[in-house]
């Protein structure tokens, strides 16, 4: 049908796995990454964090109760920020086993963990995950970048990107990094007068795509920014996104997705 036809070819939106691939592997992990590799997306996306001594790590929650063995390792930590551990604390928890026994073993990674991982076909979004909760993070994450030989590799070929909700924040690390494309995050699009702001620091614009319509991608068009969504995990909402002009989707299923957007 029309709706599909859309879908097929050069101007299918690119496909980006969620923490990784959270749909078929625990997220935020090196195995999740492996599965975005292995699927093709363009990216796969991380949250990075900042350990209590100051080492930028990948976990979403800001706290560990829902994913970790905390309640083993740590009795009664549960419910402290995740930012209250140390490096050396956090590589003791254990993130596997609440997905899947399988995976048990699957540790925390390191942000440069998400570098090694990646290749030249599928880079990485690095969100900067609650800011707040761990200050001076964009300048560790703009240091990772200009420094460790992985993430430089990546960055040569436009393969890293940044996003994040908190506008400051986002500010911040283009102040730090303004050669590495940045993108806001927001749950719906605002007015056209906000975009504006936004396109001053950022190249790009992504939001639930539940909240989306046509005119909300026009306005972000129109500011010159670079139209994204998440969190996609049918290929019927893919179809639906990808008729508005959406330029990159977000899943946790990206295998899926990407051989939905090649027309297999
Ligand atoms: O791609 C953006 C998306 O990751 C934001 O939501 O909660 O999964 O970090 P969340
Ligand atoms: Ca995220």
């Amino acid at each position: 049908g029309a709706v599909s036809a859309q879908t097929v070819g050069s101007s299918a939106p690119e496909v980006i796995g969620h923490r990784g691939a959270a749909g078929v592997a625990p997220e935020n992990t090196v195995a999740a990454f492996r599965e975005a590799v292995r699927s093709g997306a363009g990216f796969f996306e991380i949250d990075v964090q900042l350990s209590a001594d100051g080492v930028p790590f990948l976990f979403h929650d800001s706290t560990p109760a829902r994913t970790t063995n905390v309640a083993e390792v740590f009795p009664g930590r549960e419910d402290d920020p995740i930012t209250s551990f140390t490096w050396d604390e956090l590589q003791q928890l254990e993130v596997g086993s609440a997905y899947a026994e399988r995976y048990r073993g699957e540790r925390i990674p390191h942000l440069d963990d998400a570098a090694r991982a990646a290749t030249p076909r599928t880079g990485v979004f690095i969100e900067i995950k609650s800011p707040q909760d761990s200050p001076g993070v964009e300048a560790v994450v703009a240091e990772s970048l200009a420094s460790v030989p992985e993430w430089q590799r990546l960055v040569a070929r436009g393969k890293v990107e940044v996003i994040g909700f908190d506008a400051e924040s986002n500010r911040r690390f283009a102040a730090l990094a303004p050669q590495i494309p940045l993108q806001q995050l927001a749950g719906t699009v605002p007015d056209a007068a906000a975009l504006e702001a936004v396109a001053e620091y950022a190249d790009g614009f992504s939001t639930n795509y539940r909240s989306l319509d046509a005119d909300g991608v026009r306005r972000i068009h129109d500011a010159g920014l670079e139209a994204a969504v998440y969190t996609v995990n049918s290929v019927e909402a893919y179809d639906q996104v990808a008729a508005l002009g959406v330029d990159r989707v977000t899943g946790d299923f990206p295998r899926e997705l990407v051989r939905h957007a090649k027309g297999l």
